[in-house]
C-alpha cells in the first residue's frame, strides 16, 4: 500500500510529525499539532523505486542564458536593492516590524510599476480597499492603475489571479492569508508556509512577480517570515528605528542580484522619499568632535556609507560590568575589548561599555573594528579624535590591522562629505590622490600610540 501523505505540523514552531500528538516535542506547547492535508493538490507521493520515473531534463552548463527580463519602478533605491529591477516570475519577501512602512513602500512601488506598464494587483488582507485608496490619495498615487482587493482566502485570490493574468501581485501580508486546506489559524507557521508555497509556485508557473509582505515581531510570537525565506528568490528587510525618520531596505538574500545591498528612504508626511546621499543624513546630527564619537567609512552593498559610532565607558557600579551594543554585533565588541586588553594592555574590567551606531543604522562589516576600537579608546581616555577624520579597518586577534576592501570608495565618499583625514590599515591596494590625508598603521598598538599617545 502506498504510504499516506498525511503529515502533522506544529503551529507554534513548525516541527513536522507523521502522527498526531497532544504536545509538541520540539517546543513543548500543547494542542498546537494539526493535520496538513496535501498543501498543493499534487498526486500523493509514491514510494520510490517501485515504478520507473520519467527522465529529467538535462541542459549543458555552457548553454547561453540571456539575463532575466527586469522591470524598473523608477524608485532608484528600490530597483538597486532588487538587483537592477523586478525579475519576472520571481517571488520576493519584504519583512519588517509592524508599522515600519512596508505597506506604504509597496503601495508606492505598485503605483510606480503600474505607471511603467505592469499590470499590478495589490491584495490587502489587513485593510479595506477604501483604506488603501485613501492612503494612495495621501501619497498622490491615484493616477496609477493599480487594482485593489481586500481578501484573505488564498483559493479565491489564486482563482482571480489565474483569470486576471497580472504581471505583479503584492500580498499584504502573508500572515493574514488563509489556505482552507490547512487546519490552523491564519498567521500560524503551517498557514504562512502553505500560503507562501502556493504563491511562490504560482509566480513560477504563471511568470508573475509576487511580492509577499511579512511582519516580524521581536519576540517571535507570530510565525515570522523566517519559514518563508528559503522558498522565495529574494528577501528584503525593511528596517528603521522608531523616533528616526529614515528606513533602510536591505537585501539579505537575492538570487538575481547582490545581497547586502541597501536602499535608504525617509518617512515623510507624503510617504517614503528616496535618500540619495545617506552619509549626509546619518551624519546630520553630529556636532563638534567629542570623546567617544568616531566616524566610520563603511560600505553597504555597492555603496559607501559614512556613519557615526558613539561609545561611552564608565566605572561600573555592578559586580559584573555591562556591555551594551546597539547596531553592531555584541560578540564582535567582546572580541575587540579582549584584543585591546591582551595586545595593548588596556583593560576594560570594571568599566561599563556602551556602543551605539547613531541614527539607528546597523553595521555588520568587520571593517568597522578599528572605528569601534577608536570610539572605545576615545571614550575611555576622554580624548576626542582629530577633527574631520574617518576610520576603518579590520582587527585580527593578534592585534594586527587588515586592510579593508574598497578603500578608494570609502575615501572618496569621506572627501565628498568634507573629511580631510582618514585612519586605515597599511597594505592593500594603493589609492590615488583625493585630497584626504591617509594615515596608515599596521597594528593596534601603533594606532593606540599614535592617536592616544599611549600603548
Ligand atoms: P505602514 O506602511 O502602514 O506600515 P506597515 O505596513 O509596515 O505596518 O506605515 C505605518 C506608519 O507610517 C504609520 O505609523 C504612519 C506612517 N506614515 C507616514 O509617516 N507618512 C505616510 O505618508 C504614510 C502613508 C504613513
Ligand atoms: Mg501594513
Amino acid at each position: 500500500m502506498a504510504k499516506s501523505s498525511i503529515t502533522f505540523s506544529c503551529n507554534a514552531c513548525g516541527a513536522t510529525y507523521n502522527k498526531w500528538s497532544g504536545r509538541c516535542d520540539a517546543c513543548a506547547q500543547w494542542n498546537t499539532i494539526h493535520e496538513d492535508r496535501g498543501i498543493s493538490a499534487g498526486p500523493p507521493s509514491k514510494s520510490l523505486g517501485t515504478k520507473r520515473g520519467s527522465a529529467m531534463v538535462l541542459t549543458d552548463l555552457t548553454t547561453h542564458e540571456p539575463p532575466p527580463p527586469r522591470s524598473q519602478s523608477g524608485i532608484a533605491e528600490l530597483d538597486r536593492v532588487l538587483g537592477g529591477g523586478l525579475v519576472k516570475a520571481s517571488a520576493i519577501l519584504v519583512g519588517g516590524d509592524p508599522g515600519i512602512g512596508k505597506s506604504t513602500l509597496l503601495l508606492q512601488a505598485a503605483a510606480h510599476f503600474a505607471r511603467n506598464g505592469l499590470k499590478t494587483i495589490y491584495v490587502s488582507g489587513e485593510e479595506a480597499s477604501a483604506q488603501v485608496r485613501m492612503r494612495a490619495q495621501r501619497l498622490g498615487l491615484t493616477d496609477a492603475s493599480v487594482q485593489l482587493a481586500a481578501e484573505t482566502n488564498l483559493r479565491d485570490i489564486l482563482t482571480t489571479l489565474d483569470a486576471e493574468k497580472p504581471d505583479l501581485v503584492i500580498i499584504d501580508s502573508i500572515q493574514t492569508m488563509w489556505a482552507d486546506n490547512v487546519e490552523s489559524a491564519p498567521g500560524s507557521v503551517s498557514q504562512v508556509r502553505a500560503a507562501a508555497h502556493e504563491l511562490t509556485s504560482f509566480a513560477k508557473r504563471r511568470g508573475v512577480s509576487v511580492i509577499l509582505v511579512g511582519h516580524v515581531t521581536k519576540d517571535g510570537q507570530i510565525a515570522g517570515p523566517r519559514v518563508v525565506e528559503h522558498m522565495v528568490d529574494t528577501v528584503l528587510y525593511f528596517e528603521g528605528e522608531r523616533g528616526h525618520q529614515f528606513r533602510i531596505l536591505r537585501a539579505v538574500k537575492n538570487r538575481f542580484g547582490p545581497a547586502d545591498e541597501i536602499g535608504v528612504f525617509e518617512m515623510t508626511g507624503a510617504g517614503l522619499a528616496e535618500v540619495t546621499n545617506p552619509s549626509a543624513l546619518f551624519l546630520s546630527e553630529r556636532g563638534e568632535p567629542t570623546a567617544g564619537s568616531v566616524v566610520f567609512a563603511g560600505i553597504e552593498g555597492t555603496r559607501p556609507v559614512l556613519c557615526e559610532l558613539q561609545a561611552l565607558v564608565a566605572p561600573s557600579p555592578h559586580s559584573q560590568a555591562r556591555r551594551t551594543v546597539v547596531g553592531w554585533d555584541g560578540g564582535r565588541l567582546a572580541m575587540i575589548l579582549a584584543v585591546l586588553e591582551a595586545r595593548c594592555g588596556i583593560p576594560f574590567a570594571g568599566l561599563d561599555v556602551y556602543l551605539n551606531v547613531a541614527g539607528g543604522m546597523k553595521i555588520s562589516e568587520p571593517a568597522a573594528d578599528l572605528a569601534v576600537a577608536a570610539a572605545l579608546l576615545s571614550a575611555r581616555e576622554d580624548v576626542a579624535l582629530p577633527a574631520e577624520t574617518v576610520v576603518f579597518g579590520e582587527i585580527s586577534l593578534s592585534g594586527a590591522l587588515r586592510p579593508a576592501t574598497q578603500t578608494e570608495n570609502r575615501l572618496k565618499e569621506a572627501q565628498k562629505l568634507g573629511f580631510t583625514n582618514a585612519i586605515a590599515p597599511a597594505g592593500g591596494k594603493p589609492v590615488g590622490k583625493n585630497g584626504i590625508t591617509l594615515n596608515t598603521m599596521s597594528d593596534l598598538t601603533g594606532f593606540v600610540g599614535e592617536i592616544f599617545g599611549a600603548g
